[in-house]
């Protein structure tokens, strides 16, 4: 099926597969796939290591501000990097989950964020996963998808995901995590998580892989083959 050059922008809750099916999109119509919670986690895990976030999440907005200057976080062959340094395994840690959501709703991460994204999507063609690409990011995406699922299927999707990595995860801690972000991301005061008016709600509690991809291949055909 070939596609015009579109942004596809699919924002939805945690751990609701909207990476795994963004990249699956993403190469089944030869897009570039970007994903922007991947640079707040890289944003997380240099303000951890630089002491801008205290084990409270209490966190020096200045400082981080300051640093963010001279921050070279970007995407390259292996996945998100800082500098030459591949960054990919370390950024999917509980760790650095318990305080991404903080870190998200400070501005002048989403700032520096946001113009990373803009930057690398200026290409089109693109597919970009994360909370707010369709109301933020790229409001005038020609295709919004938002992603939901039950919580509990989520958590243990999430739990399956980690143990496979060899992390530990227990189901209860997953969840807990799972809800806090939601709730933080979903009243934060800059962009939080909504659904863009026009986006379509996907619900894949009970999807496979392949369910959704028809789902999406039906209006794709219908929006942009006709
Ligand atoms: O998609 P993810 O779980 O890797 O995202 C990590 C965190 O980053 C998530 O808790 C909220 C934040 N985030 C955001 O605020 N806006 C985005 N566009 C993407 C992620």
């Amino acid at each position: 099926m070939h596609i015009p050059d579109i942004i596809i922008a699919i924002d939805g809750y945690s751990s609701t597969g909207k990476s795994s099916f963004a990249k699956i999109v993403a190469n089944e119509f030869s897009f570039l796939y970007l994903d922007s919670g991947a640079l707040y986690r890289g944003v997380t895990l240099h303000a951890i290591e630089k002491g801008f976030i205290d084990d409270g999440c209490r966190i020096d907005v200045d400082g981080l501000e300051e640093s963010l200057k001279g921050l070279d976080l970007h995407f390259g062959p292996e996945g998100t990097y800082i500098g030459e340094r591949c960054i990919e395994d370390e950024i999917r840690s509980l760790k650095i989950a318990e305080k991404v959501s903080p870190i998200a709703t400070v501005p002048q991460v989403r700032e520096y964020v946001d113009r990373k994204l803009r930057e690398f999507g200026k290409a089109k063609r693109v597919v970009m996963d994360g909370r707010d690409i369709g109301t933020t990011v790229f409001p005038d995406a020609e295709l919004k998808i938002f992603m939901t699922a039950d919580p509990v299927i989520r958590a243990q999707r999430r739990a399956a995901e980690m143990n496979a990595k060899g992390m530990e995860a227990d189901l209860e801690s997953v969840l807990r995590n799972l809800q806090e972000r939601d709730y933080i991301d979903s009243h934060r005061s800059t962009s939080p998580l909504s659904k863009a008016e026009d986006a379509i709600v996907l619900d894949n509690s009970h999807m496979t892989m392949e369910d959704q991809m028809i789902w999406l291949k039906k209006i794709i055909e219908e929006r942009f083959c006709k």
